[in-house]
Formats: structure tokens, sequence, C-alpha cells
């Protein structure tokens, strides 16, 4: 798909103009439309999880500016929170000023555990295992021969002894398991039912746990962007100054675990919100993350950002690289219509671009939050998007909303309230409230 004039600033068409702009780029048709508006029937839903009894459902906005590997994405975001999607979008307007983001990404291998109790001797029942490599693996790759076909499947066996554990000793033995282009949970979670008889038989032990592991350390995706610093500069700061102080500010989440979870959430944002847009369990996307941000023993940031200076001037880069097992095939991503519709926005993507453009949303909603913080601080933009839904609550029409929030954020004073009584006194009409 190529870039059909997306213009930077969505926000200031109506929602109308927006989507009929978002349709001609990305060439939706009227089911697509439907899709964006309805979502999930109610029989779907009732097919999806269980004891249903209705639907919920959440803002989709875009994420504008992404130039990925030189490339233009629209980014669908799905979240409750207001200012994810505008900062996202500015940031990555700031990267894309420095050439873009550059993104790459592991095979899509993930690791599926069995657990192995009842042995005399852990390092005898691992070198049982070891030997027995080929063998294991195509009794893995048994049930899902089309993923083999494509090129994944069972790869590789390896042993972690834990001879110290509150059950007592145990051996962990590791499937290697590239999924391509899906998430895999179901295909590692069957390669790992159908070997456990196997790893019984060899070691003589008991197989308790089969199931994949959601730190998906193997499973990775890097995006690296460069801001030029000079297009940092803020009102009575320079560019330098305004880069030094989000330095100062990812130092800060490096060293110490409770900023840190914060600054990893405000990653999780961006992600987050194209998991959920594109049907994928964010849920996992956490998880992992989160173990992987306390890898060597300490929670720290995923992200990480320094100061260069190149031939072309003065840069911030930032770099995030982290587990991301995204699928692109089957689950909601394919059942769900709206997760439908956002694939094909962003021109479905292969399991691997879309946790890169994933990865680049996380380090741009990074920047974003490190920038506003360290600078004029979090709450003036919240505030002016909240100032909108308090007069959303307040019962404003679609065409009062904007004039009601500022004019709640002009006086500081954002209730709903203040905003019940402006549109019950047709205040927001006149000039002067
Ligand atoms: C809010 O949702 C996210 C932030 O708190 C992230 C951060 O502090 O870096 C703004």
């Amino acid at each position: 798909m190529t870039p059909r004039n997306i213009p930077t600033s969505l926000y200031k068409l109506s929602l109308s103009e927006r989507s009929q702009i978002i349709s001609d780029y990305a060439n939706l048709d009227q089911s697509d439309i439907k899709a964006l508006s309805c979502g999930l029937t109610i029989e779907q839903a009732d097919s999806m999880i269980e004891n249903v009894i209705g639907r919920y459902t959440l803002p989709l906005g875009l994420g504008t500016n992404f130039l990925i590997n030189g490339r233009e994405f629209i980014v669908p975001m799905v979240v409750e929170e207001p200012s994810i999607v505008a900062a996202v979008s500015y940031a990555a307007k700031l990267v894309s000023a420095g050439g873009g983001f550059k993104t790459s990404s592991s095979e899509p291998v993930m690791i599926g555990q069995v657990q192995v109790l009842d042995l005399a001797d852990l390092a005898d029942a691992a070198a049982k295992i070891n030997m027995a490599e080929l063998e294991l693996l195509a009794a893995a790759n048994r049930f899902h021969p089309t993923i083999q076909k494509l090129g994944g499947g069972a790869k590789g066996i390896e042993c972690r002894p834990l001879p110290d554990t509150p059950a007592g000793p145990m051996l962990i033995v590791h499937l290697l398991y590239d999924c391509r282009d899906a998430m895999g949970a179901n295909a590692v979670n069957t390669a790992v039912e159908a070997i456990a008889p196997l790893i019984e038989q060899l070691t003589g032990g008991r197989v308790n746990l089969r199931i994949l592991s959601n730190l998906t350390d193997r499973r990775t995706a890097r995006a690296e962007g460069l801001v030029p610093v000079d297009q940092l500069a803020r009102p009575g700061l320079n560019g330098e100054q305004v880069a030094q102080a989000i330095f100062e500010a990812w130092a800060f989440a490096a060293a110490d675990p409770y900023r840190a979870t914060t600054h990893n959430k405000g990653i999780m944002n961006g992600i987050d919100a194209v998991a959920l847009a594109t049907g994928n369990d964010w849920r996992a996307l956490e998880a992992g993350a989160h173990a992987y941000a306390a890898r060597n023993g300490r929670y720290t940031s995923l992200t990480d950002w320094s100061l260069i200076t190149l031939d072309e001037g003065k840069f911030l880069k930032g770099v995030l690289d982290m587990p991301l097992s995204v699928g692109t095939v089957g689950g909601a991503t394919k059942a769900h219509p709206t997760a439908r519709v956002s694939m094909k926005m962003l021109g479905n993507p292969h399991a691997r671009t879309l946790a890169e453009i994933m990865v680049a949303a996380g380090l741009a909603q990074n920047l974003a939050a490190l920038r506003a913080l360290a600078t004029e601080g979090i709450q003036t933009g919240h505030m002016r998007l909240h100032a909108r839904q308090v007069a959303l609550a307040a019962g404003a029409a679609a065409d009062q909303v904007q004039r009601i929030a500022d004019i709640l954020v002009s006086e500081n004073n954002i209730r709903e309230e203040r905003a019940k009584a402006l549109i019950e006194r047709g205040l927001h009409n006149t000039t002067k409230p």
C-alpha cells in the first residue's frame, strides 16, 4: 500500500471527513466502514467468549506521521485515555524529522515449557532429552504441518535444570517454536502437549505443566529513532535544554524501578492500543514486557535514550528493543470485524512487520511522555483533552464540545457542573463566557 495524502492534522477534521480520507487511503468498502462504527455483532460476541450479555466499545483513533523504514503508516489505536493518540502522532512527527523509525525483528520464535519432576538426576535427564532432540522436534511438528511448510514449526530443544524450587528439583524443557504469522499460543501449547509423553519415556520422570512462556525473549522487535535536537525547542527552552531534560528523565527510569514502572506503562500505552486495534492479546505483551524489563535482576526502563552528534548535527536517539509476540492470522485478528479493518489500514502486514509498527508506536509514546514531563508537565495537554470528555459527559452536542472545553480550560475549572451551566445558558455561543 502506498501512502495517499494522509493529512497530518486529522484532529482538525470532522469525524466524517476523517472517515472519508481513511476509506480512500486504505480502500475501505461499505462493510469495513460499518465494522468501524458497529464492531462485533452480539452473535459474534456470543461465540467469542462465555456468558456474554453485551458488547463493550472503545474509541479507535489513528496515530499519524509514522515513517517506518522509509514507508508511511497510519496506526490504528484503541484506547480509552485522552492524549495518547495526539501525543504519539506528535512524537512520530519529531522522529520523521530525523529520518523516521528504523525497525527490525527476530524470527517469530516462541518458547513452550514442559515441567518434568521426580527425576533422580537432572543432568542425566537433560542429556537424554538433548540426545533425542530430532525425535522430539518431529513429534512436536506432527500436528501443524502447515506452519512447517511456511518455514516455521519446532526448531530446537533446550533444558533448564531447576535444582532448588519449593517443590524440589525439576527439569524444565524448552521447545523453541517458530510461529510465523501466528501469535502461536495454540500451536505451541499443542506441540508441548504432544512431546510430553515422549519426555516422560526418555527420562522416566513425571510431566506436570505444558504451556507456552509469555517471556518471549526469542521473539523481539526493535525500533530506533533520531530526533534533531532543534526540533525539541519550546517557548523559553532551546532544543538542547529539552533534549538534556529528556535524557535526564530517561536516566531516572533507568535507575529507579518506581519510575521505570510508570515509564514502561507509557510505552505500553502505545503498544497495547495497537494490539487491541488489531485483535492481539495485550495481556501477553504486558507480561512479556515487564518480565523483560527485569531480565537482569532489577526492573528498569525498556527504552534507551542518548544524546549523539553526527555530521548532520545533534540528535536525541531512542531505542526500544523488547519481546513482542503478535499474530496476524487466527484469533481475534481475523474474527473481529474491526480488527480486520485495522489490519487493512496497516496494509495487512505480516506478524513481524506488525510487531515493528508496534515497537515504533511504543518508542514514540515514550518520547511524547518524556518530552511533556520534562517540559510543561503532563497535565496541561491532558486537561485540555479531559475537558472535552467533561463537556461530552455534561451533554454537549458534537459541535459544542470544543468551545465548551476551551472555556473550561481558560477558566481553569474543568467540572461537569460548569459545563452543564455553559450548555444551559448557551454561553458557549458567545465570545465572553
Ligand atoms: C500515562 O498514561 C503515562 C505516563 O505516566 C508515562 C510516563 O510517566 O512516562 C505519562
